[in-house]
């Protein structure tokens, strides 16, 4: 298995790649395998659905998948430039204080280990993904094969607290390097650091840091809250992992 564990710079896109996925005027084979498992996604969607829309460059393949489909949904978007482009296609994208539960989410995501921890946040957006996966009945995944790691490791985006911001990114700095990433503030105003220390169980990391005052929120999604992993393949063949 290969590692990409670098995340993403401001912005919701990697920088130099665009929707496209052409950098310099060439294009990205990665292309392929997103688009492959972001078509595999849309099938798993049925009419009359309320759907979580992820954020990132494998959601951007997602979303026209699934308005080609023309059913009739009601969809949530984790970040305003999914927002932009999901109403751009003519998807119904409504405010989630409409909906209090959702039947699907498809997101992406920066890691994927073999125990189905994930890491997301490369585009920033981690902590509205979250709420909106754990709103959903079923949490799809939509990867292309360089995101899956034998185990989780850095960086781990999280969202911190505008206020106090200094005092709480001491208390990150105690258990690990970790340092503000260059990027406007989220929507809801916080402030995305990346935490470099090394992540041997992700699941003390993820406790301590849900239980640390000033951090709004992690990267780290567990196992649990995973239904299915669909990891596409160059000759767009889709593999299906699940917990
Ligand atoms: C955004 C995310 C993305 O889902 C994650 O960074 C993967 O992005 P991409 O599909 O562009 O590789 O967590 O906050």
């Amino acid at each position: 298995m290969s590692s990409n564990r670098t995340a993403a710079p401001p912005g919701w896109f990697s920088s130099g790649t665009s929707r496209a996925g052409r950098v310099r005027g060439v294009v990205d084979p990665r292309e392929d395998e997103k688009r492959a498992a972001a078509e595999a996604a849309a099938q798993e969607v049925e009419d009359g659905m309320a759907v979580g829309l992820g954020t990132g460059s494998t959601v951007a393949h997602f979303l026209p998948a699934l308005a080609a489909r023309r059913l009739d949904l009601r969809c949530v978007a984790t970040s305003p430039a999914t927002e932009t482009q999901a109403r751009a296609l003519g998807l119904n994208v409504q405010p989630f204080d409409l909906l209090d539960r959702l039947d699907v989410a498809v997101d992406g995501a920066d890691q994927v280990s073999a125990g189905l921890w994930l890491v997301k946040g490369g585009g920033g957006a981690h902590v509205r993904e979250k709420v909106v996966a754990a709103a959903a009945d079923r949490f799809i995944v939509i990867v292309s094969p360089d995101k899956l790691v034998e185990s989780i490791g850095p960086p781990v985006p999280l969202e911190v607290m505008a206020f106090g911001f200094p005092a709480t990114l001491r208390q990150i700095r105690a258990v690990g390097p970790a340092e503000a990433r260059d990027a406007p503030a989220t929507p809801d105003g916080n402030i995305l650091v990346d935490y470099h220390g090394e992540v041997p169980d992700p699941d003390s990391l993820a406790a301590w840091l849900s239980a640390t005052p000033g951090v709004v929120g992690h990267g780290l999604f567990p196992p649990g809250l995973v239904s299915l992993v669909l990891v596409g393949r160059p000759d767009g063949t889709v593999d299906r992992l699940t917990p």
